[in-house]
């Protein structure tokens, strides 16, 4: 086996590549003046089994291309199989046309990550599991909501899981029963013209004396964890803490939640991220790698 580590794998590659006794290459990439992306790597040797570690987060489309370019790279090479581990990929939340004429970007996005010549597919918390099954070739998503969720826990003493949206409370549901604590889900909408979020429908729960923990897949300009936080606290949480596997973090998100009153934001390693905990996905990211081939 042979793992190529992208420029984007946040140190991911050379933890996968020592859990699975791989052989470990790092990509170099180069910017030539007007803005084309040159990639290489050293994509092993005929009839290997390459894995190509490459996150996806901020500049995505610079990310999703290098991917698309080592795979083609590692292709040339005729290996067994190309595995591509994607701590966070792209593009997910786009999985229909929301209105008409709008692209499904989730389906372009898989098309040529199979087209550039990936094989298998290993993805972090997809936004949504079933859309992985729109890959054309094998895929399996790794939940690190399960993990993220034990490390949590360590922390807390009287948990109460709040799914932001409808969207995360199949695996909010899944961590309440993990910690045996209750949870319960906010029905939010987000308004197209503005991309401000809103409560549709709140739950009646209150969670006097709880810790709640706000768990969604992902906290992106942080609008909807600080909506999440600010109704817990009006229904008697005495603290919020925010848990999302992918922490993206754009535009003023820290302070947003910081301002709704979360103490404490947790995520995973998916990509690079400042002033949270983090927990390492590496080996559940490996054992994936080892079930797919
Ligand atoms: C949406 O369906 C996702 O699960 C997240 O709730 C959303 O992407 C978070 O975005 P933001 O942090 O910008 O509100």
């Amino acid at each position: 086996m042979f793992l190529i580590g992208g420029s984007a794998d946040n140190g991911i590659g050379e933890k996968v590549a020592r859990a699975l006794d791989a052989k470990f290459a790092k990509a170099e990439t180069k910017t030539f003046p007007d803005g084309e992306l040159l990639a290489r790597a050293n994509c092993g040797a005929e009839g290997d089994d390459i894995v190509i570690v490459q996150s996806t987060y901020a500049p995505q489309d610079t990310h999703l291309m290098e991917l698309f370019l080592l795979a083609s790279a590692a292709a040339k090479q005729n290996p067994r199989s190309i595995t591509a581990v994607v701590p966070y990929l792209a593009y997910l939340r786009q999985d229909k046309a929301f209105s008409p004429g709008e692209a499904v970007s989730a389906e372009v996005i898989l098309d040529l990550m199979h087209s550039s010549g990936v094989t298998n597919l290993v993805v972090a918390q997809p936004h949504k599991i079933e859309t992985l099954n729109k890959f054309k070739g094998k895929s399996i998503p790794v939940l690190p909501s399960r993990s993220l969720m034990d490390y949590v826990s360590k922390e807390l003493e009287s948990p109460y899981i709040l799914a932001p949206d409808k969207g995360s409370f199949p695996f909010a549901k899944d961590a309440a029963a993990q910690l045996d604590c209750g949870c319960t889900f906010i029905d939010k909408e987000r308004s197209i013209a503005t991309g401000e979020v809103s409560i549709k429908n709140a739950p009646a729960e209150r969670f006097d004396g709880k810790q709640v923990v706000i768990l969604d897949d992902m906290i992106s300009t942080g609008g909807t964890t600080a909506q999440a936080a600010k109704f817990a606290y009006s229904r008697g949480a005495s603290e919020v803490v925010a848990a999302a596997v992918h922490l993206l973090m754009s535009d003023n998100a820290a302070e947003k939640l910081r301002d709704a009153g979360v103490l404490r934001i947790y995520g995973t390693n998916s990509m690079p991220s400042k002033n949270t905990s983090q927990i390492d996905i590496s080996l559940e990211l490996a054992s994936a790698v080892r079930s797919i081939l």
